[in-house]
């Protein structure tokens, strides 16, 4: 498997990193997304949720009764997911690969931006093909991608850095406008007194520093990265509570497998 900036990115230290991103705003999410289209149901074919991270959204359809599968590549995020609920059915796997038959899921979830990561067209294009192929007929799958309009408009003056503290880190970001894409330098130190902590998470005395990718693509190229695998889009929101398209920080887009003819 290729290394990439997501091996480094998606550590221990993830979820104390975006711990604002978590169940109650993953519920919001999720109370969305049957708002654009079917999500499935009880007895009904599974849903997949993609780059499942550390199980927040999946331990929500296990409660609600919902079949599902959520694949990862990183091996410790998935702990944290099997630490979350018991019984949640996890596989390790890259996003571009996915080892599940033709027609299996009744819905494909991509969550907080799980997309657009391999900095070609390639291989944000295999996982759209890959997500066509899992889908059955008729099925939909849920990407929740960031507006990329909003992105370039907000960086376009230059970088913009932010220090905080999660946790036992102390976190420096820089987000900046790469060639197609926004990029995030991180840097995470211990905070004095707490190296202990931090040394848990995967950040030792030297600390860790890493940069993160995600391609902005505008929204006719996501439709026709989704129509190359055979999906339309049916349905959009800006935001978790359902803001129309553009009024919202995010796009949430539901595209439809067409059913062949
Ligand atoms: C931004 S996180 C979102 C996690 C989760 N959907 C959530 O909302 O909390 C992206 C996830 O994609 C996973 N990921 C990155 N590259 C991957 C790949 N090639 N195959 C599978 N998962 C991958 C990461 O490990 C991470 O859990």
């Amino acid at each position: 498997m290729p290394e990439s900036w997501c091996t480094a990115a998606f550590g221990a230290f993830y979820p104390v990193l975006y711990a604002h991103r978590d169940e109650a705003e993953a519920r919001r999410c999720l109370d969305l997304l049957p708002r654009l289209a079917p999500l499935g149901a009880a007895g009904a074919a599974p849903v997949l949720d993609l780059g499942c991270g550390d199980g927040r959204h999946l331990a929500l359809l296990g409660a609600a009764g919902l079949p599902a599968v959520g694949l990862d590549l990183s091996a410790s995020l998935l702990r944290a997911a099997r630490s979350r609920a018991a019984g949640l059915a996890l596989v390790r796997g890259d996003m571009r690969a996915l080892p599940f038959a033709g027609g299996r899921f009744g819905a494909v979830l991509s969550l907080f931006t799980a997309f657009g990561y391999f900095g070609d067209e390639g291989g944000d294009r295999a996982v759209a093909a890959g997500v066509g192929r899992v889908l059955a007929d008729g099925g939909h799958w849920f990407l929740d991608y960031l507006d990329a309009d909003r992105v370039r408009a907000e960086l376009a003056a230059g970088p913009l850095t932010r220090e905080r503290t999660a946790g036992p880190l102390a976190v420096r970001e820089t987000r900046r406008l790469d060639a197609g894409a926004v990029a995030k330098d991180v840097c995470l130190r211990p905070l004095p007194g707490r190296e202990a902590e931090a040394a848990a998470l995967d950040v030792g005395a030297d600390g860790v520093a890493y940069t993160e990718f995600v391609r902005l693509y505008g929204l006719a190229e996501l439709d026709s990265l989704a129509a190359a695998g055979g999906l339309r889009r049916v349905a959009a929101a800006g935001d978790y509570d359902g803001a129309p398209l553009g009024q919202g920080p995010r796009w949430l887009l539901a595209f439809r497998k067409e059913v062949p003819a």
